[in-house]
């Protein structure tokens, strides 16, 4: 049987480069790939309002942009299923079920659980909803019985929450669900880009992403303003690696084609690399060469996503209909799961009937 995929993204926001990198180029390439016979990609509205109930115009407005974004990346709804977390109620219903399965001790040692309850300064008072995200989200994998998660490394304690769940239930219930799998980008430095600023993670309340949908020179003027090595002030000085983000991105997006297109005094990364840590390379030719770069790689889905700006209208009909799609097949694996649970009263005759049998010897005493 083929491999399933199911990834997706909260809606707070445009996507940015970090998500391409750390996962989004990765399910365009995965669409060509034939061991995966099904890819779910999914708009996670219903996590976005885990932590923005009292903002739900945000979500709202936000679920085109990350369709563009989506379908501006060449995912392509003929290959692929893109839909709305929230128009499945299936993965309200698992989530409930779930919860059953899972302590809260359990939910209070998921590291991502905790980081984000320190970001969102949530510690005095947790909404219960936000707490429980990661049983919704073992809901999204395990309803569609995907075997693999294309995700950047900060979702490793979601997939393996979702493994568990999916162990304790089919240890308690028989064996419906499918343990997935996560899948990591093969390049290290795809796999948390830092923001321009040199800070961890790319995150648009700290101001620092570069964004997909982004004007050619906004991107030139980003990247010519992102951190280096503060200590390499003069060209001729020794310049460091280290946490230097020019590098960083270099390492995620630059392949040797590009030294032969726009500098070919060198051939590859590890030279250009070896030439900074020596000395006498400066900050601003790199900077240069990483914008030739992004910009590139930027283009083509800019060009393509103020295509599909045209027709709106067309966007929601994909996911209109990508949804009703998604439903079906999250549908019958609730069947499957209220069958194992055994509260699928009315489709089981033989329930009926030995209820009926139960009672009949009772008529004849009286
Ligand atoms: N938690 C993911 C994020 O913040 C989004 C998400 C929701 C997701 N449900 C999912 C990712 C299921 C993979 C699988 O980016």
């Amino acid at each position: 049987m083929g491999k399933i995929i199911l990834s997706g993204d909260r809606p707070t926001g445009r996507l940015h480069v970090g998500h391409y990198a750390g996962s989004l180029k990765h399910r365009v390439q995965l669409q060509s790939d034939s061991s995966y016979e099904k890819i779910f990609i999914m708009i996670a509205d219903v996590q976005a309002l885990t932590d923005n109930a009292d903002n739900p115009e945000k979500v709202r407005q936000n679920i085109i942009e990350v369709a563009l974004d989506y379908l501006a990346c060449g995912l392509d709804p003929d290959r692929c299923t893109l839909f709305v977390q929230s128009q499945i109620p299936e993965l309200a219903e698992l989530t409930v079920y779930y919860m059953n399965l899972v302590t809260v001790s359990r939910l209070q040692r998921n590291p991502t659980v905790k980081s984000e309850i320190r970001m969102r300064n949530f510690e005095a008072s947790i909404p219960v909803g936000f707490f429980c995200y990661p049983i919704s989200q073992a809901s999204d994998i395990t309803a569609f019985k995907a075997t693999t998660v294309p995700v950047g490394d900060d979702q490793e304690p979601m997939i393996e929450q979702a493994r568990e769940i999916v162990r304790k239930f089919n240890s308690t219930y028989g064996d419906v669900l499918v343990e997935p799998d996560i899948l990591l980008p093969d390049n290290k430095a795809c796999m948390r880009l830092p923001g321009i600023d040199g800070k961890a993670k790319m995150s648009k309340s700290l101001g620092n992403c570069i964004y997909l949908s982004e004007e050619a020179d906004d991107i030139r003027r980003k990247v010519m303003s992102m951190y280096t090595d503060p200590n390499h002030i003069k060209i001729s000085d020794p310049g460091s690696l280290e946490g230097n983000t020019v590098f960083t991105y270099l390492d995620a997006f630059c392949r040797d084609e590009h030294f032969a297109q726009f500098l070919p005094e060198y051939r590859n990364l590890d030279e250009l690399k070896e030439h900074y840590q020596r000395g006498g390379l400066g900050d601003m030719k790199v900077k240069k060469f990483l914008n030739n770069v992004l910009q590139e790689e930027l283009e083509p889905i800019r060009t393509r996503r103020k295509e599909l700006q045209k027709d709106i209208p067309a966007v929601y009909e994909i996911l209109r209909r990508g949804s009703e799609k998604a439903r079906e097949t999250a549908a019958q694996t609730l069947s499957e799961v209220r069958a194992a649970m055994k509260i699928n009263y009315f489709d089981d005759m033989e329930l009926i009937r030995s209820q009926s049998r139960k009672y009949a010897g009772q008529e004849d005493q009286q």
